[in-house]
């Protein structure tokens, strides 16, 4: 790997990928990122490693549905692998605008294999990313493993299959070189606060109501992002092509306990008039709301050697200290002026 081609490198997981894959991992190439830069698309994270890592960090202001771009951008830098990260992610949004995950989740990653299949010579690999989420929902027992049948629910996990449907069958028809990962839900520094562990973090700490979907009662798997990210590095660089890994951190919370966690460390760590376990609110549930998801992770940890480094309590911490010490990338986020701010930066 010398030239990785990351999409949708300026939202959460994609932005921390590149930082730990250029600060951290010995990764000694350079990463052309290409983002679309929507509403979740923030180039304010990675600033400092644009500034640090000019010659190792580009950035391409690109939709992945626009095949001219994407070719121009795979030749101009000499690409020999990719990463693809961009989708839309959100299954609420899903649920209410479902166009432009089809757009991008389908549409978007056919694309980028036609461009990897016209490229093959110079193709070492094509890395997807992917959700637990395209396995459907699991009962009280049992776990996902690689060879669960897809059952997805959302319009996003339903999006998500198909594309892992169609990378799969680029890499049987057309020998095309691609790995698959399917991860379980992620938290830490950058998520974009629609989802639950930074909406409820903020909406914490301004004493507003903490929205629970139903009895609270739904579960969901917990890593780390930079437990993801070492994961995916580590199955670009020793996974079997043609192969799907599970990614986890064997660590299930129920919401109502993930909420409660968050009040009760903020309480610790910035103490309010009354314990913030107060603001829970339990609204409407999510339509298809998948009871519980859990994945058996068994195949990436024995045969690559992959465990995730932080626990709950440590990455939940860590996330709510970062929130807490970024404040101002928090304000500019939500009053939308990063909206602006790239406007005036890539217009
Ligand atoms: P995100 O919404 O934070 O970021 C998505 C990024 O993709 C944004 O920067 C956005 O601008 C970009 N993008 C969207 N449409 C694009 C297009 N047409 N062309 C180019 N760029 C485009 O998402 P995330 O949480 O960082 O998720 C990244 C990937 O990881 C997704 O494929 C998602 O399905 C997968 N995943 C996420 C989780 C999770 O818990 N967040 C878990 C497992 C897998
Ligand atoms: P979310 O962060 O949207 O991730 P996903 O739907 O991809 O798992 O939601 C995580 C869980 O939290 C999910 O069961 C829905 C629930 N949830 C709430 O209870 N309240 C909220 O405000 C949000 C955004 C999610």
């Amino acid at each position: 790997m010398k030239n990785i081609l990351v999409t949708g490198g300026c939202g959460f997981i994609g932005a921390n990928f590149i930082r730990y894959m250029l600060e951290e991992s010995g990764f000694t190439g350079r990463i052309v990122n290409a983002d679309k830069l929507t509403y979740a698309g923030n180039p304010e994270n990675l600033t400092d490693i644009a500034l640090k890592s000019s010659t190792r960090y580009i950035f391409e202001k690109a939709d992945i549905c626009d095949a001219k771009t994407m070719s121009a951008i795979f030749d101009t830098y000499d690409i020999d692998t990719i990463c693809h990260f961009a989708a839309e992610s959100h299954v609420d949004r899903s649920i209410a605008e479902p166009d432009a995950f089809m757009r991008t989740n389908i549409i978007g990653t056919f694309n980028l294999l036609e461009l990897a299949k016209s490229r093959k010579d110079k193709l070492n690999l094509f890395h997807h990313v992917s959700t637990d989420e395209v396995y459907g929902s699991l009962g009280e027992q049992g776990f996902f493993t690689e060879r669960t049948p897809y059952d997805p629910s959302s319009p996003y996990s339903a999006s998500k299959a198909s594309s892992d449907h169609i990378v799969r069958a680029y890499s049987r028809t057309y020998a095309l070189p691609v790995t698959i990962s399917n991860c379980s839900n992620n938290y830490g520094p950058y998520q974009f606060p629609e989802k639950l562990i930074p909406l409820v973090l903020l909406n914490a700490l301004d004493g507003k109501s903490l929205p629970v979907y139903g009895k609270g009662e739904n579960v969901r798997d917990w890593l780390y992002v930079k437990d993801h990210c070492i994961a995916i590095r580590t199955i670009m660089q020793n996974g079997t092509r043609g192969e799907t890994y599970n990614v986890g951190g064997r660590c299930e919370k129920k919401n109502i306990e993930v909420v409660e966690t968050i009040c009760d460390v903020l309480d610790e760590l910035v103490p309010a008039q009354a314990s913030r376990r107060g603001l829970i609110t339990f609204v409407k549930d999510r339509p298809g709301h998948d009871l519980r998801y859990a994945i058996d992770c068994s195949k990436l940890e024995t045969e690559l050697g992959w465990k995730p480094q932080e626990s709950f309590e440590t990455g939940i911490r860590k996330t709510i200290l970062w929130y807490l010490k970024n404040s101002e990338w928090v304000e500019r986020i939500r009053s939308g002026e990063y909206q602006s701010w790239i406007l005036r930066q890539y217009a």
